[in-house]
């Protein structure tokens, strides 16, 4: 059985600082690279930093920077958001590295092989922020400029010499591959709007500009500029070291598993990346993942709104698993979700503070006093322990199902009912009113507490893994004992060793904080 996983983020442009929607995309890729390797995954988990192009070159200049410097420093931002949020990346890939430039010359020349680029020229329209081509169509005027309908960014008119990618031979083949793997493309909303767009027609792609000069050159034509989307998707295969296809990286690697990316950019990952791969004779991704838009109150982040949620200031204040937790309960993954500061509040009290750890918090100090502070031993079990323990358990292969699905808010649901069932169990089992009448039940209904605490950790781990780490310490459990396995494996309990202290694992929030 093939046990190796590949999930990437989108490669963020180094435009600006990282905001709340670049942290969220990131978080998510984040949470299925952990639950996967629980699952004993060998697992690739990359992101990065999108560099080329005219947007950049434009942001350089307007910061009186070189393009480089200018992407050097900010590049370091989005590296640094990635410790921030706590994310396990194994690499971070940089468009402007020697191994890219490699990987996408060698696209370009395997296109050029496949008789696939022509030299023509291009009018039409162009946004540079998004760094699209659009059609008549897709444009529309308003206060007197022109914009894209999608995005809402302006739109100028570009003429000039431009090699073009023969996207229109490879509608059918495209269908087909859709066809074919019904969840290429998920959520299946998403999948319409793309079917029926390449349906409509696709029209050759300019992939080349020679207005401006940050990027990589083509081959043969250093007049001309590789088109910075052709070059920014190469980066999923750069990574693996690309064009060595012979080599383990590549081998264990591609295709990947799952690109996860934000709905605005699923027209270059579910049509443009597998037509160029499939030009370029090679294996297409098993799945591309566009989730939805970040709102704050309701409306979508804008400098003018002022209503910009910054995720360092917000994990400063707050936590980092806060911040997590939130943004994963609360939004659906897949459609729009607006966050405002009162729900995250609300979120930290109900469900961090007053559920899970209001759980671990109750069950260890009573140890404490009452067991010498040591994971007590179980006596036989009765059917409510039973019950509550399978209950878990047997939920595991569909939990599993959910993630590989992506559909983190049931699996999230499912793990906080479970832990408000073990904080009812304790409640209801009364171990305090039974330490003189019946120390042996007593002792029972602690180890089963403390087995769902274990047991719940585990599946709360890759979405909360700072405090979920700190409660498997408190039982001495190890960093390689973190496993799905180890659901409802008692034998990794040392009933000898006395448990660690836990700090408060989330403080509540007051209203005026
Ligand atoms: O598009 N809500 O980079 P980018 C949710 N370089 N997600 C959001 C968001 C929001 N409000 N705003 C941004 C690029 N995102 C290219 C990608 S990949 C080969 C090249 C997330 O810096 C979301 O994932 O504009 C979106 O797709 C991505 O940031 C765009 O980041
Ligand atoms: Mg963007």
């Amino acid at each position: 059985m093939n046990k190796n996983f590949y999930i990437t983020t989108p490669i963020y442009y180094p435009s600006g600082k990282p905001h709340m929607g670049h942290a969220y995309s990131s978080i998510v890729a984040d949470i299925f690279a952990r639950f996967k390797r629980l699952e004993g995954y060998d697992v690739l988990f990359l992101t990065g930093t999108d560099e080329h192009g005219q947007k950049i070159q434009k942001e350089a200049e307007k910061n009186n920077k070189n393009p480089k410097e200018f992407c050097d420093e900010l590049s370091e931002k989005f590296r640094s958001l990635t410790k921030i949020l706590n994310l396990t990346n194994d690499d971070f890939i940089r468009t402007t590295e020697q191994r890219h430039y490699d990987a996408v010359k060698d696209i370009w020349n395997r296109l050029v092989k496949s008789g696939d680029i022509y030299l023509d020229k291009y009018s039409g329209w162009y946004s540079v922020s998004d760094e699209a081509f659009y059609d008549e169509d897709e444009v529309e005027k308003k206060e007197g400029k022109r914009i894209a309908k999608s995005s809402g960014s302006t739109v100028d008119w570009v003429e000039e010499e431009s090699y073009f990618f023969k996207l229109s031979a490879w509608q059918d083949k495209l269908l087909d591959y859709y066809k074919k793997n019904k969840d290429f493309i998920l959520p299946s909303s998403r999948k319409n709007e793309v079917i029926s767009f390449v349906k409509k027609g696709l029209k050759d792609l300019s992939i080349s500009r020679t207005s401006f000069t940050w990027g990589i050159q083509v081959p043969e034509n250093s007049k001309h500029i590789i088109y910075v989307w052709l070059d920014a998707l190469t980066n999923y295969i750069s990574a693996l070291n690309f064009p060595d296809t012979d080599g383990t990286k590549y081998k264990s690697f591609w295709p990947a598993d799952v690109h996860i990316i934000g709905k605005d950019i699923l027209r270059f990952h579910a049509i443009y990346w597998p037509a160029f791969l499939l030009a370029a004779k090679l294996p297409l991704p098993k799945r591309v993942f566009g989730h939805g838009w970040i709102l704050s109150d309701e409306k979508k982040m804008s400098k003018s709104l002022g209503n910009i949620l910054d995720p360092i200031e917000i994990i400063n204040k707050y936590g980092i698993d806060q911040l997590r937790y939130y943004l994963i309960k609360e939004v659906s993954l897949g459609n729009d979700g607006s966050i405002s500061m009162q729900n995250l509040k609300n979120c930290i009290n109900n469900d961090l503070a007053n559920n899970y750890g209001n759980l671990c918090q109750r069950v260890f100090s009573f140890i404490k006093k009452n067991c010498s502070n040591r994971i007590p031993r179980s006596n036989k079990l009765e059917t409510k322990d039973i019950k509550m323990l399978d209950n878990l358990k047997d939920k595991i292969p569909d939990l599993i199902k959910l993630i590989n699905k992506q559909n983190l808010n049931e699996y999230i649901k499912i793990v906080v009912s479970f832990s408000f069932d073990a904080n009812k169990y304790f409640n209801d089992s009364e171990p305090w009113s039974l330490k003189k009448s019946d120390p042996n039940r007593m002792n029972t209904i602690l180890y089963t507490s403390v087995e769902q605490i274990k047991n719940i950790s585990i599946l709360l781990n890759p979405i909360i893994p700072e405090s979920t780490n700190k409660v498997l310490d408190v039982i001495n459990l190890k960093k390689k004992d973190l496993l799905i396995e180890n659901i409802s494996n008692d034998s990794i309990f040392d009933h000898n060793q006395e448990l660690k202290n836990l700090d408060i694992l989330f403080k509540k929030i007051e209203n005026d904080n």
